[in-house]
């Protein structure tokens, strides 16, 4: 079958599906207090899911990245991962693996591991437990710690996924960068983007630029630029002084558009093109419309890549938030 290949001449080889939109945080640069999430019937089923990843991995699709809301609130999801490992053991799937909040970790990590999947990226923005507290209105720091602690000891590497906030994580730079070392852990700064409604908190002052981070960053320690790419956003540094890698996301002040790989299956069955552009497919009723035959399915994935646009418009520069887009990052999974 030929390869997905958008009109920039990029290859997609990397599919991100939430399995969810639901979690159990509300952290504030990502939800609202009240959140109304989807009605059951709408979710992709488990099976459908299977189908539809099962579709993209046959076109090509190497990579695969479970995320939601939180992808393990939702439930029997080892069954869709466990499903999912038939794709590894044939060689047409390279990686299984998923964005977490932790939460559940500890339940989970074992069964994750069986399943295949080696790495996961948690997300975690503070080391203080009030803060900790304060900003996923509903999470608990000691739970989430504990399920850093049951990834590891399950044998999956694990990376912190950390949101730069100004005047929130701003004192805990040289914490989190030594504790992530202390552990063997990977570390991404991630600049926090316009998506969706969150009630009152105000974007343009949460936006810590990565370039100030890294100055800070660079007082204390000697940063050495690495070439590797992982095919995802991120750019990555090398602390001399701990040999430690730190990735920095940055979406506001760099585009990485032009290298990107992947294409995003919300839980309903919408596929975006693009993180921050409000253009999707409905992939859905091609799947159930055509419960014996995946042609129409193929043909309007093949359809909606032809539609990939060339990147995101998000733009603080204007000291406005430009480019903002109406759904919640839980829509499309980060
Ligand atoms: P690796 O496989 O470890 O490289 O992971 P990744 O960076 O692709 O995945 P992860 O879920 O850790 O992504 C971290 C965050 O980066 C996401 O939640 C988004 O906030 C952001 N991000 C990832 N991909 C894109 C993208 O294509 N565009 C934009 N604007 N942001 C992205
Ligand atoms: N901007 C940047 N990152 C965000 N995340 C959630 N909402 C935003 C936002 N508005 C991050 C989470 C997690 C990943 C899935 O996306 O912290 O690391
Ligand atoms: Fe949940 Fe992640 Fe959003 Fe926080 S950022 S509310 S953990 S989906």
């Amino acid at each position: 079958m030929t390869p997905l290949i958008d009109p920039f001449q990029r290859a997609i080889n990397y599919l991100r599906v939430s399995v969810t939109d639901r979690c159990d945080f509300r952290c504030v640069y990502c939800m609202s207090e009240n959140m109304t999430f989807l009605p059951k019937k709408e979710l992709l089923t488990l099976e459908e899911l299977d189908r539809m990843c099962s579709t993209f991995i046959g076109m090509g699709v190497e990579k695969l990245r479970i995320t939601g809301g939180e992808p393990l609130v939702r439930r029997d999801i080892m069954t869709f991962f466990r499903a999912m490992t038939r794709h590894l053991e044939a060689g047409t799937l390279k990686e299984l693996t998923l964005t977490t909040n932790g939460s559940q970790l500890e339940r989970f990590a074992d069964a994750l591991y069986d399943a295949g999947v080696r790495r996961v990226n948690i997300s975690l923005d503070t080391l203080d437990e009030q803060k900790f507290a304060d900003i996923t209105r509903w999470g608990r720091l000691p739970q989430v710690l504990k399920g850093i602690d049951a990834a590891q000891n399950a044998g999956l590497r694990v990376k912190i996924n950390a949101v730069a906030l100004k005047g929130f994580n701003e004192d805990e730079l040289f914490t989190m960068t030594d504790w992530c070392a202390s552990r063997d852990m990977d570390l991404t700064f991630i600049e926090v983007m316009p998506m969706g409604d969150i009630g009152n908190e105000d974007r343009l002052g949460q936006y810590w630029k990565l370039s100030e981070l890294r100055d800070e960053l660079r007082k204390q320690f000697t940063l050495t630029d690495l070439p590797e790419r992982t095919g995802g956003p991120a750019r990555y540094v090398r602390i001399e002084e701990t040999g430690q890698k730190i990735g920095f996301i940055t979406p506001l002040t760099h585009n990485f558009c032009e290298s990107c790989n992947r294409v995003r299956l919300t839980c309903t069955g919408e596929l975006f093109m693009c993180l921050g552009q409000e253009d999707n497919a409905d992939l859905r009723s091609a799947l159930r419309n055509h419960p014996d035959s995946n042609a129409p399915l193929e043909q309007a994935i093949r359809d909606a890549i032809l539609r990939k646009p060339k990147g995101h418009d998000f733009d603080y520069s204007r000291q406005t938030v430009d480019g903002r887009v109406s759904r919640h990052m839980s829509h499309t999974g980060g």
